[in-house]
């Protein structure tokens, strides 16, 4: 049985301003976990940290920036030994084929695997001293399961979150010696105001406070992944099994519809 949450733990949680990561973030504070929030809109962590001054803190930093980090390191431990550092801020950024522009995947790399990589630089310090003292630690990173299927306009997007996928799967295999677990989330589509940008379908959504629970549920139950909604990913997962030409045929399809309805949206 995973010992995860089980007592009243400390929590680093990174873009907690607004979608999953708020709803994280007021899902664990109902529970009773002392909580340090960070993003770029300090207005919106603070509202936010109003809900129960006493074990929540608020600190600005943007994840793709060294110096930010590095000045919030002391922050982590304000409330004594990091338990858990959840990495959620991310960004989703998509790609108008027609007129290609590299920028698109330097963004959505910087801020999801660089930034994410970033975070590592001040939460792996704190979560080894939590497991030398043999208590759980553990550093959950919010992937997505975008990337499971080639979905087009997602260049940019999906090879961030398959790199971000890599990156976590080959930590979890060099932390498991110093007892650091490593969770992967991969979500579907969750209503989020990243999500409210977008112009296509977006099938099985849910909505953040369901997300929040599903992850705070399956880090409680001891998970390593946290892949949800079910008939979302177990789609995708079968889409996935078909050879690589059907998959192609399939992608390309989808993408000629979306850019026709793209169109015919004006
Ligand atoms: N919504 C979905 O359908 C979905 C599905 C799969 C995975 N995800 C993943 O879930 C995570 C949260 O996304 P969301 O849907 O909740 O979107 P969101 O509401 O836009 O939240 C993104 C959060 O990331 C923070 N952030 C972005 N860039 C940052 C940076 N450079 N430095 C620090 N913080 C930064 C934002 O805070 P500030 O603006 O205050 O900095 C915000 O709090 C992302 O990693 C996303 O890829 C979402």
């Amino acid at each position: 049985m995973s010992q995860r949450l089980e007592i009243t733990s400390n929590i680093w949680i990174t873009g907690a301003s607004s979608g999953i990561g708020e709803a994280v973030t007021r899902e664990l504070m109902q529970q009773g976990h002392r909580l340090v929030i960070t993003g770029r809109r300090q207005e919106a962590l603070e509202q936010l940290c109003a809900l129960a001054p006493e074990r929540m803190k608020s600190a600005r930093a943007d994840t793709t920036r060294r110096e930010d980090l590095s000045a919030i390191g002391a922050d982590l431990e304000a409330f004594g030994n990091l338990d858990m550092a959840i990495l959620n801020a991310g960004a989703c950024e998509y790609l108008e084929i027609a007129d290609y522009d590299s920028s698109v995947i330097d963004h959505n790399i910087t801020t999801n695997v660089v930034g994410t990589a970033r975070c590592l630089d001040i939460a792996l310090p704190a979560l080894r001293r939590t497991a030398q003292q043999g208590r759980p630690a553990t550093l959950v990173i919010v992937s997505s399961s975008a990337w499971w299927f080639p979905f087009g306009r997602a260049e940019g997007y999906g090879a961030s979150k398959a790199a971000l996928t890599y990156f976590a799967h080959a930590l979890r295999a060099d932390l498991a010696s110093e007892g650091i677990d490593v969770v992967v989330v991969s979500p579907g589509f969750v209503k989020t105001p990243l999500t409210d940008r977008n112009d296509f379908p977006m099938p099985f959504l849910v909505s953040a406070e369901d997300a929040a629970t599903r992850i705070v549920t399956g880090l409680r139950k001891g998970r390593m992944e946290i892949a949800f909604p079910k008939r979302f990913t177990w789609t995708l997962k079968l889409l996935g099994a078909l050879p690589q030409g059907v998959i192609d045929r399939i992608a390309a399809s989808m993408s000629r519809q979306s850019r026709k309805e793209q169109e015919s949206n004006g």
